[in-house]
């Protein structure tokens, strides 16, 4: 084999997002790998589905916490078909379907396979780079399972520890971590309640699982984020709930804390609403919760970097990841994707993700 592919290549770090969208991404020819130059334990993957994720659009800005290496191909995650392996490789063969992990290869990982990204033709991992595809999954479910779903599972599980019968507020539920939180929230038992600024994608939230859904946009005549404490306490019989998951953070995560029961937990998940318009990682403004209400209330306010604590302590992730395969092997976990776009697409998949048209992943198909 020896067809020439493309690729999607971000030359250096944008502005914004935007910016890197519409003026800085370019879709270029990919060489077919040169696979006698490739390590005897390396697969070439001909990628046929990648996702377009909150976090690929950050890192295009150097805004994100892991700093990529320019030039490089977006596409934390992707998912193919083996096409080729080295002599040494013993887990995989010629026809294989497979999909990444994203802290091993492509421009969430560091050394040699930060720059296979999978907005392209072609990726060259290391055989414990990549996983097969769980049974029953297409391509598209495969590059949508990992980073969704050990999100929530680390936020949920090793930090909230939440137990079957208690409540959690998720906030931007219509997202790529949120609607992942929302069904596996459901799978440990918890009654959840879901936030989010669209009806519409609400209503995907609604049928994926959440038992209630809050609208969080301005209501009439006011300005700014409602009061949905209230909500919320009308939902848990005025108590509050027992965990928060929180993914938007600012104004949003703030009424989200305050909505929390006394002794709730609080778990830092990402601030979607956070991010800068221009100016890379410098112009960054960290949120700010109140010490007061953590204090009366009584309240545990957790981080909860899945990346970085799983990349410190791989013995736990691996605990993480086989739970996770279990869940998708039996059916139980199955990621909401409402758009595909080709390749070629990439600007308008980018674009809808920016402007929050996505519930659940987006993914490019090649
Ligand atoms: N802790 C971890 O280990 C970890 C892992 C992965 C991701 N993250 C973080 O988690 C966050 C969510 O990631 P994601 O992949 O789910 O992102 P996403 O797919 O883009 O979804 C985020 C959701 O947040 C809401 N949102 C966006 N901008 C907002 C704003 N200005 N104000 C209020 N709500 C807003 C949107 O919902 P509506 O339009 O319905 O409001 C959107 O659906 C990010 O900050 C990401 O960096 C953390």
């Amino acid at each position: 084999m020896s067809a020439n592919g493309k690729k999607v290549v971000l030359p250096k770090f944008a502005e914004s997002p935007g910016q890197a969208i519409d003026g800085l991404l370019t879709l270029e020819e990919m060489a077919y790998p040169d696979t006698s130059a490739l390590q005897p334990t390396d697969v070439l993957v001909a990628v046929k589905s990648t996702s377009v994720s909150f976090v690929d659009l950050i890192m295009m800005t150097g805004q994100y916490q892991h700093m990529a290496e320019p030039p490089f191909t977006p596409g934390l995650e992707y998912s193919g078909e083996v096409i080729w392996v080295g002599s040494d490789v013993v887990r995989f063969e010629v026809g294989d379907r497979v999909m990444s992990d994203f802290m091993t290869v492509g421009p969430r990982s560091k050394g040699a396979y930060r720059h296979y990204g999978g907005w392209a033709s072609y990726a060259v991992a290391p055989e414990n780079g990549v996983l097969p595809i769980p049974d029953g999954y297409d391509f598209d479910e495969g590059c949508a399972l990992l980073g969704s779903y050990e999100t929530p599972y680390f936020a949920l599980v090793k930090r909230a520890n939440i137990q079957p019968g208690e409540s959690v507020l998720i906030t931007g539920a219509s997202g790529a971590a949120g609607m992942s939180a929302v069904q596996m929230a459901k799978l440990l038992g918890a009654t959840v309640i879901a936030t989010g600024r669209s009806d519409e994608k609400l209503a995907a939230v609604k049928a994926f699982g959440a038992d209630h859904v809050i609208n969080t946009s301005p209501r009439d005549g006011e300005d700014g984020v409602p009061r949905f404490r209230e909500d919320v306490k009308a939902c848990t019989n005025g108590e509050g709930v027992d965990v928060v998951y929180d993914a938007v953070g600012g104004d949003v995560g703030h009424e989200a804390l305050r909505s929390l029961a006394f002794g709730g937990r609080f778990i830092i998940v990402g601030w979607t609403s956070n991010v800068a318009d221009s100016g890379g990682r410098a112009t960054f403004e960290p949120d700010r919760l109140p010490t007061n209400i953590m204090q009366m209330k009584c309240l545990q306010v957790m981080g909860s970097p899945m990346v970085i604590y799983s990349m410190r302590h791989p013995e736990y992730r691996a605990g993480q990841l086989k739970q996770i395969l279990t869940w998708a092997e039996q059916s139980k976990l199955r990621p909401h994707i409402s758009h595909r776009f080709p390749l070629e697409q990439f600007r308008d998949a980018a674009r809808a993700k920016l402007n929050g048209k996505i519930s659940g992943s987006c993914v490019l198909s090649l």
